[in-house]
């Protein structure tokens, strides 16, 4: 018996390649659709999974369609997934194309464009920040002496991922530069025009993100993860930990707001991401969703910590078969982000740790000699490591005793020296 094809839509990155490989080691024929560019940085190992690849211009998401229906029928792909938050839109339009396990493509672009998501939320009663959809100086100004917004307020960009462009604004001052940032973040396809932004009110709290499954529109949570950010203007991510055990009352109504949220969205079939923020008294508001499994290594603190093979559960959803859901293990993980003390030109580093006993990930991703950037998105991160263990506490100390091991240098850019290309990937962390 031949076993259905199973397509990636953009294979780079480790999730992918763990999902690639748990296909392949299924006995899975593995494709992936990718851009030229993209092949182009694929390792020899990702090459020697895939069993063929068909190349097109994911910014032409019409005809990006069109081509990859044409070779999934062609090599028999009965499964589509992707771990890129660019393509989940996509993914859902070829899933029902090809008549294959998917979400709802009407509904899809909710969890790709916050304007959209923001709309359908309030739509679905989800409580969700009050949201402006702002075009201009005028509509910036509007938006700013709305009291349903007030201060502080949260300027970011429609669509980009990665925290690019966010920002919290404090008073009228830093509204105007904040918007400037928030136009400038452009996410994986650049388009024309000046982009519109979002001017957001501010959800105060703690905040977490909910990983989760749904298959045949039934959802299993299989984590809570504390969302560790950086308490400046520019909101960046330093790390996730889970699972978090959140007392049963908050459990259940963040569950229900969750629940809520991806239906409004469409999520049937396949992961999803939502972060949320819990107030002190305990309400929850769903900051945005993502179509896909959460980015920056949290599936991996899913798989050790919990025990729970989220590659082959993503896989098995994707075919339409029964995933084993059930956590297999009572531990504790979390992953840390490597950033840069400042811009320049990365001299050295040292002390990153290396995979072994209670380290089961650590990836530098920065070469030296390279322009590093000051942590502004998380497409600025040097790396990553993962450190797991059977005690929180215990789990976080050696983490960040590892962080403080680090040595990093570098030399900033002198005046006349070629600076740092601006920053035109915002990509989330692959
Ligand atoms: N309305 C809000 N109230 C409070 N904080 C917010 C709000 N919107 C965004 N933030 C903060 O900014 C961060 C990034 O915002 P958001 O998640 O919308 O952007 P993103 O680019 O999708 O980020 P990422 O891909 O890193 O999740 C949030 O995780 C949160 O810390
Ligand atoms: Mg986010």
């Amino acid at each position: 018996m031949t076993l259905p094809g199973v397509l990636l839509l953009d294979a780079a990155g480790p999730e992918a390649g763990f999902l690639a490989t748990a296909a392949a080691v299924r006995g899975h024929q593995v494709h992936a659709a990718t851009t030229a560019a993209a092949y182009a940085g694929y390792g020899p190992e990702l090459r020697g999974l895939l069993a063929g690849r068909v190349v097109t211009d994911f910014a032409r998401p019409g005809r990006a369609l069109d081509e990859i229906a044409v070779y999934a029928r062609r090599h028999g792909v009965g499964a589509v997934l992707t771990v890129n938050e660019y393509l989940t839109s996509l993914a859902a339009h070829l899933c029902a194309e090809l008549g294959v396990p998917g979400n709802d493509p009407a509904a899809s672009r909710a969890a790709r464009d916050k304007a959209v998501m923001a709309e359908v939320f309030a739509a679905a009663g989800v409580r969700t920040p009050y949201t402006v959809l702002v075009q201009d100086g005028a509509g910036l100004r509007a938006a700013l002496a709305d009291p349903r917004v007030g201060f502080p307020c949260v300027i970011k960009p429609l669509s980009a991922a990665g925290s690019a462009g966010v920002t919290v604004v404090s008073g009228p001052g830093g509204a105007v530069e904040a918007a400037d940032t928030a136009r400038a973040a452009v996410g994986m396809h650049k388009s024309g025009g000046d982009p519109p932004i979002l001017v957001q009110a501010y959800a105060a709290g703690t905040e977490y993100s909910i990983e989760s499954l749904t298959q045949d529109s039934t959802t299993t949570h299989l984590a809570v993860t504390r969302k560790w950010v950086t308490g400046d203007p520019k909101r960046v991510e330093t790390g996730h930990s889970l699972p978090v055990r959140l007392p049963p009352a908050v459990e259940a109504a963040v569950y229900r707001e969750v629940e809520a949220a991806l239906r409004a969205s469409g999520i049937r079939h396949g992961a999803s991401h939502t972060e949320v923020i819990v107030g002190e008294d305990g309400r929850c508001t769903v900051i945005e969703i993502g179509a896909r499994l959460a980015a920056g290594q949290i599936g991996v603190l899913i798989q050790h910590a919990l025990g729970i093979d989220v590659w082959a559960a993503l896989l098995d959803v994707a075919l339409g078969r029964p995933a084993a859901l059930a956590p297999t293990a009572r531990g504790y993980a979390t992953v840390r982000f490597v950033t840069s003390p400042r811009a320049g030109r990365l001299t050295s580093l040292s002390g990153f740790p290396t995979t072994g006993p209670g380290v089961p990930f650590a990836r530098l991703r920065a070469a030296i000699g390279s322009t590093v950037h000051e942590p502004g998105a998380n497409g600025h991160r040097l790396g990553s490591f993962v450190v797991t263990g059977l005690d929180a506490a215990e789990v976080e100390e050696r983490a960040d005793a590892q962080l403080r091991r680090i040595r990093i240098e570098v030399e900033p850019h002198h005046h006349g020296e070629p600076g740092p290309a601006p920053d035109r990937s915002a990509r989330t962390d692959r």
